[in-house]
C-alpha cells in the first residue's frame, strides 16, 4: 500500500490532483482498516486452529538421556548422540566429571570444560548436564526422571558392566526405560590414543617415516599385523569403513540460502577438539554458512610430519560435519584458495585462526590466501583457546605409561567384543 501511495505524486500541483490523491488516502485507510478488521477476525474466528496448535505443543516431547566421558571426542561419539537423538525429541546427554574418571579408569586427556565445549558442539545435542556420575546410581536415576524429565535412558550395545560385575543399566532396565543404540563400528578413544602411542613408539624405533605404509595400516584395517606386533601395548587400527550413507546423516543436506553471506575456513581439524569447535563458532557468526575445507590426509602429512594425520580424511570430515557451526564440508580441500573457489561457491570471507600448527597465513610468498588477502576478503581471527592438535598429543604422550597401561586393560576387552561381535541390526 505504501509502494503504491508513494509512486503516486502528491506535488503534482493542480487543485483537482490534490482532491483525488486525498480521496485516494481515505480510500486506502478505510481498506486498510478493513482488512486488519478482517485479519482479526481470521485470528479469533477460527478457534480450532489456535486451540489444534496448543494441544501439539501440549504433547510432551520424549526426552532422552545418554552419558559418557567423551574424552578425546570423536566422531563414532557423535553418531551414538545421532542415533540417540533419534530415539526421542529432545537429547540431555551427561558429561562424566574429571573425579569420576580419574576414579574409574585414569585421568582424562581432555578436561570436563574442554569436553562440555565438544558436546555442547554437537548438532544432535539439545541440552548437557556436567558432572554426571559415571555408573548410574539408583539416586541419579530418579534425578532423571523427576527433574530432568528423562523418558529413556540410551546406551550403546556394548555390555557396560561396573567393577562389581553387575550391569551399569539394570535398574533402567527394569524400570523398562532403557533403549540400546548400535555401537558405531572403527573408532574409540583407545583406538585413538593407540594410534598416537603408535607414532611415537614408531617413531622412536626407527625414523624412517613410512608414511603410506602406516597410513595404510590405519585406513584399511589390516589389523592382524598390527595386533601381532603391537599387542603389547594393545594398540589395534582402525576397522572405519566410511560409507555415503554416513556421510549423508551427518550432513545438513542444505544449501546456502539466498543472499547467504558465506564464510570460508579451511585446515587439517585433526583430532577434532575445543579449540577448533571455538574457531568455527566464531568463524560461522561472521556470516550465514560456514564452509570448512579440509585438506587431504596426504596434504597434512607433507606439511606437519610422516605420522600425520592421526584421523583419516573421512574421519575428520565426519568430526567437523558433527559439529553445529558448520553448514558444508569440502572433503579434500585444496591448499590454496582460488579465485575460481571464491567463485564457485560465492565465498564473502575467508578467514583463519591466531593459534594454528602451520602459520602460512603470514607468508609473504606463496601464501595460500593470497587471492583473498588481495581481494580484501581475508580476515585473522582471534582463535579462542589455545589448543592445537599437538597440543593434544602431547598431552598423551607425555602420560605415555598410564595410558599404555590403561590402554591395554580396554583394548583387551575391545578385542572380545570384536572376536565375538555378530551382526547388529540398526543405523
Ligand atoms: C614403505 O612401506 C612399504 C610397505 O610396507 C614398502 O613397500 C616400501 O618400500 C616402504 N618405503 C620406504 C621408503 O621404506
Ligand atoms: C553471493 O553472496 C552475496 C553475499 O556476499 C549475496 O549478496 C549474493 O546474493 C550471493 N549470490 C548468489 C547468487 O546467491
Ligand atoms: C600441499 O601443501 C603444499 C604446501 O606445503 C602445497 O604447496 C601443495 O600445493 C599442496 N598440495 C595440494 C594438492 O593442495
Amino acid at each position: 500500500m505504501g509502494a503504491t501511495a508513494g509512486s503516486m505524486d502528491p506535488d503534482a500541483g493542480s487543485s483537482e490532483n490534490a482532491q483525488r490523491w486525498a480521496r485516494f488516502i481515505a480510500t486506502c485507510l478505510i481498506g486498510g482498516t478493513v482488512i486488519g478488521v478482517s485479519l482479526l477476525g481470521l485470528h479469533l474466528g477460527i478457534p480450532h486452529q489456535p486451540s489444534l496448535k496448543i494441544w501439539r505443543r501440549k504433547k510432551k516431547p520424549v526426552r532422552v538421556y545418554m552419558d559418557g566421558c567423551f574424552d578425546m571426542m570423536h566422531y563414532g561419539h557423535c553418531n551414538a548422540l545421532r542415533q540417540a537423538r533419534a530415539l526421542g525429541d529432545q537429547l540431555v546427554v551427561g558429561v562424566v566429571s574429571d573425579a569420576e574418571i580419574i576414579a574409574n579408569k585414569g585421568p582424562p586427556v581432555t578436561p570436563l570444560n574442554e569436553r562440555m565445549i565438544m558436546v555442547n558442539a554437537v548438532k544432535w545435542v539439545d541440552e548437557v548436564i556436567p558432572d554426571a556420575p559415571y555408573a548410574i546410581t539408583e539416586d541419579f536415576m530418579r534425578k532423571l526422571f523427576d527433574e530432568y524429565k528423562i523418558d529413556y535412558i540410551i546406551h550403546g550395545d556394548d555390555p557396560c558392566v561396573l567393577p562389581d560385575g553387575t550391569d551399569a543399566y539394570a535398574l533402567a532396565k527394569k524400570a523398562g526405560r532403557y533403549k540400546q543404540i548400535k555401537r558405531t563400528e572403527g573408532v574409540s578413544s583407545t583406538d585413538i590414543v593407540g594410534r598416537m602411542l603408535l607414532c611415537v613408539r614408531e617413531r622412536s624405533i626407527s625414523d624412517t617415516q613410512n608414511h603410506s605404509s602406516l597410513q595404510r595400516q590405519f585406513s584399511h584395517g589390516h589389523s592382524q599385523k598390527l595386533d601381532d606386533s603391537g599387542s603389547r601395548s594393545g594398540t589395534r587400527v582402525s576397522h572405519f569403513l566410511p560409507t555415503s550413507r554416513r556421510i549423508v546423516q551427518f550432513s545438513n543436506g542444505k544449501g546456502p540460502g539466498p543472499d547467504a553471506r558465506i564464510v570460508y575456513i579451511d585446515g587439517a581439524f585433526d583430532l577434532f577438539h575445543a579449540g577448533h569447535v571455538e574457531i568455527l563458532k566464531h568463524a560461522r557468526a561472521m556470516g550465514d554458512f560456514l564452509l570448512v575445507g579440509i585438506h587431504t590426509d596426504l596434504n597434512v602429512s607433507a606439511n606437519r610430519g610422516a605420522h600425520r594425520p592421526i584421523m583419516n580424511l573421512h574421519e575428520r570430515s565426519l568430526s567437523v560435519l558433527a559439529c553445529r557451526y558448520v553448514d558444508e564440508v569440502i572433503i579434500g580441500a585444496p591448499w590454496e584458495v582460488s579465485k575460481d573457489m571464491i567463485t564457485t561457491f560465492n565465498i564473502s570471507l575467508v578467514v583463519h585462526g591466531t593459534v594454528a600448527e602451520i602459520n602460512d597465513f603470514q607468508k609473504k610468498e606463496g601464501n595460500p590466501y593470497a587471492v583473498p588477502i588481495s581481494m580484501g576478503i581475508f580476515k585473522i581471527l582471534d582463535s579462542p583457546l589455545d589448543i592445537t592438535t599437538t597440543t593434544i598429543i602431547r598431552r598423551i604422550v607425555s602420560n605415555h605409561e598410564a595410558y599404555q597401561k590403561r590402554n591395554e586393560k580396554k583394548a583387551n576387552s575391545e578385542r572380545r567384543y570384536y572376536d565375538d561381535k555378530a551382526y547388529v541390526s540398526g543405523d
